[in-house]
């Protein structure tokens, strides 16, 4: 069976981009693959470094998780400072990633230029990192989003480096790519682009009831079609889009009809709309509470993946040292 890899930073709250466009993709992997999801506190802290409370963001992203049905029985769930074999091996991987490729790394240059205040050696080795989380597991595929392309490309070449320094031992860990009715994007209630974490157009699986209704009676729309089957703005295309993946076919269908008739109200939509969010968000954010408030679920969970997860990067990480050369006394 292959295996996969994929770190989330715990770094903000799950929206229903995440869901839809990633979660749900996880829960169909952890069915087929040998899947390793872990929540990547060391590389948050390249950002963050003194996060207003570490620990509280990681009970909150695995919550989150485990409340969209990743299931710690089939996927090793685990956080990555629970895991010191990760540390020992980045170390190694270090050895042999040359300034020269870090600096010139896009990632890098967009977080220097966001927090020049803060240019860290963590966030030059930040793709080292990123590779030692993925080869460790000898991981063959990563769900990878745009943005983390080239971070992906850099563990390829870091492990390939490595096969020819030192034995073939490493896969090639190919992103694992989506298309058709895998690859969902969820537009923000802004207007234009997709839904994100910082561009606060998002819809969080925490947020209560009229928190959503808020938001989406808020959302960007036009001032109504004039002509039949007039073609949509952005704006109005995004709220369709959003119906498209949370309401029923036929109500759907009922508010394309009225657009195509000219006789829409977009209040009308957006209430309905804000009901159905609702109807999906509800429930999931009942069970985020129910387990984040669970200490010993959550502790159970932690320690299983943890021991899951250092058995395989032990087993790595004693192969990787005697090829290396290190021998005890
Ligand atoms: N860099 C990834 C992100 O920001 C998180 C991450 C860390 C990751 N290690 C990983 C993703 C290993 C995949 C595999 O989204």
């Amino acid at each position: 069976m292959e295996t996969v890899v994929s770190g989330i930073r715990p770094t903000g709250n799950l929206h229903l981009g995440n869901y839809f466009g990633a979660v749900r993709n996880f829960l169909k992997m952890q069915a087929d693959y040998n899947c390793y999801f872990f929540i990547a506190d060391w590389h948050s802290l390249t950002t963050h470094p003194k996060p207003g409370d570490l620990h509280n963001n990681v009970r909150q992203v695995l919550a989150e998780y485990l409340a969209c049905g990743i299931d710690p029985e089939k996927a090793t769930i685990f956080i990555q400072s629970d895991v010191k074999e990760i540390a020992e091996f980045y170390l190694l991987m270090n050895m042999n990633a040359y300034l020269g490729e870090l600096y010139r790394t896009t990632s890098f240059k967009d977080k220097a230029r966001q927090q020049p205040e803060n240019v860290n050696a963590g966030l030059l080795t930040y793709p080292v990192l990123m590779a030692t989380d993925i080869i460790i597991h000898k991981a063959n595929k990563v769900p990878v989003g745009k943005d983390q392309e080239q971070n992906l490309e850099m563990a390829r070449k870091f492990a390939r480096r490595f096969n020819n320094m030192y034995g073939d031992i490493f896969p090639e860990p190919k992103p694992f790519t989506f298309d058709g009715a895998d690859l969902i994007k969820v537009p923000g209630l802004d207007g234009s682009g997709k839904m994100g974490k910082s561009e606060g157009n998002g819809v969080f699986l925490v947020d209560e009831d009229k928190v959503i209704r808020k938001k989406v009676m808020r959302a960007v729309t036009d001032s109504g079609p004039t002509e039949e089957n007039q073609e949509k703005a952005e704006a109005v295309q995004n709220l369709f889009t959003l119906m498209k993946i949370v309401s029923q076919p036929d109500v759907l269908a009922h508010y394309e009809t009225v657009y195509n008739n000219c006789s829409i109200r977009y209040g009308d939509m957006k209430k309905q709309l804000a009901e159905d969010i609702i109807g999906f968000v509800a429930p999931v954010r009942e069970r985020i509470l129910d387990i984040y408030n669970n200490e010993a679920y959550l502790h159970q969970v932690a320690s299983m993946g943890a021991e899951k997860a250092r058995e395989s990067a032990s087993k790595t990480l004693k192969e990787v040292q005697s090829l290396i050369g290190f021998r005890s006394f």
